[in-house]
């Protein structure tokens, strides 16, 4: 009977101060666009516009957020709610689903309040929502950045009910369009073929993009999108929307064109065995969605985004980036302390700052000789390396490099004394036979126990070995044998807990070791998310490093990530093709090489020593500047993309002739950002020694205007070449 009685004094306070916010406006806007809430005569909250930036505030009042009413004519409660619940009047894809103590799923949410406050490069709002009849509580977060014209949305869920309530759908946001017509493109993947491009047009209905792989989250699918809007996807022209969940972990996106033809998104964690059960009192935070809009096509969403994320979202995001040798493609695991020392010292005449060293050099009980053991003991193979790090460490500053490592700290081999000692910190079943994954198995950080061992192999690498200047940290395995030892009867909590340990540990990490870069990698380019990235200053874009795939690969990055995010080794795959091409390609983004310098010609090496010295010369364009894509590989047989500096006063060309067809038409490349009224003097580096410039008119001057209109004539007929350009202001 009290019972009864609270809950009915809580349901007219909720309405009371709804109906006192009746009609409510709430504006989300950047310098280019808007998103307007408004709180509806039943208290609660629609969208009632997102779009291009509303010049007249008078206006809002005026927008219909209704009528996307019923197709049946009749104005009903049916709008777009913002965080629509399920079991209520619409018909479509809710925002959220639990089940409440008394077995009832319904959630209706009303608006409470919201306020304003300023963060760092921009404004957040914040939204509190509560159901009428049960205490649950749902917070909404949007901080809009206006310079970059990127937002980024979260939600929070919490309730008191007496026991736990099971949430099963808990999407970070809902948007809505209501267009003539949708195209999606989206970024299918696999181990050596990342962010492969495709698109098509939405149709009435369900479209998902999700994963549930747990680890290695986005081995298939990546969490990034494009859709759009009237039009397909243009570079340079039409409105798109470019969006992106920061979860590293199992991830859905649902595209639903409803019976009127209005799209809905919900990006979401995936739902998929994960029926969470929430305590009282505990607060569920979605991730973060960070989306753009541009009028100008994907070419302008994608810088918006790339200036954000140097900005606000990466680690050192402003800071600069160390150009390495690794040896991963060139010894494997057969190494020894003399060998790497001498690559060390090959680092240093190549002129990159940095040797990393990756997979094969601890364990001694069950030595890393090749991916069968070992992962789990983070100790030096003694007979291997019997001066431990601190002897590479001392090799060196020796030869003038910095030095980094490869770990893999969320894994373990079966066969390690890791698994011996601790067999229930590995995921698996209690009760069937084990299967694997590259031979490991998935830690379980859902268990605090686990996130400090996992913890303390970084922090015990760094306090014995304060001279390690940089990590790879990789990630080869999804999560197999999907159960938790730890969450026991709670196995719906263990794919979302799990990543949220992941977090705590690189949280951790990044607290006591803030100076420190590192490179995030999942057997290739498999987690590259947002929210990770907030710990991690890189990311390893993909294993495959054939220059010709890589232009598809970095070409698909490039629309959600800055050139200094991605990292790109000039190694041996393809040897077909020349080292100036491979070099040539890897220097679009992070450069760094991963091949034995010995294979190379005198000439080859000498390139490879000016391409390292002209990348750094180039880095204020490259790695800080604006980039802009101009010649699409999905469109023709070539591609080329520019750099520009903040103060236009360098710009760098790439370009590439990647499999021209026989005299077919060649265009001449119209350069983009640079100042029209001032003088650019072109030139081609990067060459050969003892080759001369192909560039017609290398060497002379051109205003931006010119470089901009009729552009350059960098396109030729050979297969797999490359021109790289520099344009500097006089
Ligand atoms: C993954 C990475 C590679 C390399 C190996 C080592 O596949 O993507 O770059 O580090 O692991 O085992």
């Amino acid at each position: 009977m009290k019972n009864l009685f609270l809950v009915t004094a809580f349901a007219c306070l909720s309405i009371l101060q709804a109906n006192a916010n009746e009609q409510k406006i709430i504006r989300i806007s950047t310098d280019n666009t808007d998103l307007i809430l408004q709180v509806a005569e039943n208290g609660r909250l629609y969208q009632s516009y997102l779009g291009e930036k509303l010049l007249h505030e008078n206006d809002l009042k005026n927008l219909p957020w209704d009528i996307h009413a019923g197709s049946d004519g009749s104005v009903t409660r049916r709008g777009w709610e913002v965080y629509s619940g399920s079991g209520n009047e619409e018909y479509f894809e809710p925002a959220i689903a639990l089940t409440h103590n008394d077995g009832n799923p319904s959630t209706y949410l009303y608006y409470v309040s919201s306020s304003t406050q300023a963060v760092e490069g921009g404004t957040q709002t914040t939204i509190n929502l509560r159901d009428d009849k049960y205490p649950v509580d749902v917070t909404l977060y949007y901080v809009a950045y206006p310079k970059e014209n990127v937002i980024k949305t979260w939600s929070e869920i919490k309730h008191q009910e007496k026991k736990p309530v099971i949430l099963s759908k808990y999407a970070s946001t809902m948007l809505y369009f209501n267009r003539t017509k949708y195209y999606l493109t989206e970024f299918s993947s696999d181990w050596a073929k990342e962010m492969q491009m495709s698109s098509q047009q939405l149709q009435p209905g369900k479209k998902i993009l999700d994963t549930k792989l747990g680890s290695r989250a986005a081995m298939h699918i990546q969490p990034f999108f494009e859709i759009g809007l009237d039009q397909p996807v243009n570079e340079h022209q039409g409105e798109v929307i470019m969006g992106t969940i920061g979860w590293t972990g199992n991830f859905r996106f649902t595209f639903e064109v409803d019976n009127v033809g209005n799209l809905r998104i919900i990006p979401a964690i995936n739902p998929y065995a994960s029926a969470y059960e929430l305590k009282p009192d505990e607060v569920f935070t979605t991730p973060e969605f960070i989306f753009t809009l541009s009028n100008e096509g994907t070419g302008s969403g994608s810088r918006n985004l790339h200036e954000w994320a140097r900005n606000y979202q990466l680690k050192d995001g402003k800071g600069n980036r160390l150009t390495l040798l690794n040896n991963w493609e060139n010894t494997g695991f057969n190494f020894n302390q003399e060998i790497l020392a001498d690559l060390m010292t090959e680092a240093k005449h190549l002129g990159v700052d940095m040797f990393l060293l990756d997979d094969g050099w601890f364990g001694n009980k069950y030595p890393r000789k090749d991916d069968h053991a070992g992962l789990g003991d983070w100790e030096v193979t003694h007979d291997k390396l019997p001066g431990g790090i601190k002897a590479l460490t001392d090799a060196a500053k020796e030869a003038g490099v910095k030095f980094g490592i490869w770990i893999e700290p969320e894994m373990v081999n079966p066969k390690s004394e890791l698994f011996e000692k601790h067999p229930d910190w590995a995921i698996h079943y209690p009760n069937r036979e084990m299967y694997f994954y590259r031979n490991q198995l998935v830690l379980d950080l859902s268990n605090p126990k686990v996130q400090d061992y996992v913890y303390q192999v970084v922090d015990n690498i760094l306090s014995e070995n304060p001279e390690v200047a940089y990590f790879k940290w990789d990630c080869n395995s999804p999560i197999t044998n999907i159960y938790s030892p730890y969450l026991k009867d709670k196995q719906g909590n263990l794919y979302i807990d799990h990543v949220r340990g992941v977090y705590n540990v690189m949280k951790r990490v990044k607290e006591n070791y803030p100076n420190v870069p590192m490179m995030l990698c999942s057997g290739g380019g498999a987690r590259c998310d947002y929210e990770a990235l907030k710990y991690f200053t890189e990311f390893w874009c993909s294993d495959n490093t054939d220059p010709v795939e890589r232009i598809f690969i970095q070409w698909g990055f490039s629309q959600f990530f800055p050139s200094k995010a991605m990292c790109a080794h000039v190694t041996s795959w393809n040897r077909n093709t020349s080292i100036k091409f491979r070099t040539d390609v890897a220097s679009m983004c992070k450069l760094g090489f991963d091949i034995g310098l010995k294979e190379l010609s005198q000439d080859e090496l000498k390139y490879c020593q000016d391409a390292v010295a002209n990348w750094k010369k180039f880095q204020s364009a490259i790695m800080e500047g604006t980039q802009y894509r101009l010649v699409s590989p999905y469109e023709s047989n070539h591609m080329a993309v520019n750099y520009v500096s903040k103060d236009k006063k360098q710009a760098i060309l790439f370009a590439y002739d990647i499999h021209p067809r026989y005299q077919e038409k060649l265009m001449a490349v119209k350069i983009q950002g640079l100042d029209p009224n001032a003088m650019y003097k072109v030139e081609e580096i990067n060459l050969m020694p003892n080759t001369n410039a192909s560039l017609r008119n290398n060497g002379k001057i051109f205003s931006g205007d010119y470089l901009m209109k009729v552009g350059l004539d960098v396109f030729g007929f050979g297969q797999t070449q490359s021109h790289v350009i520099s344009i500097i202001a006089q």
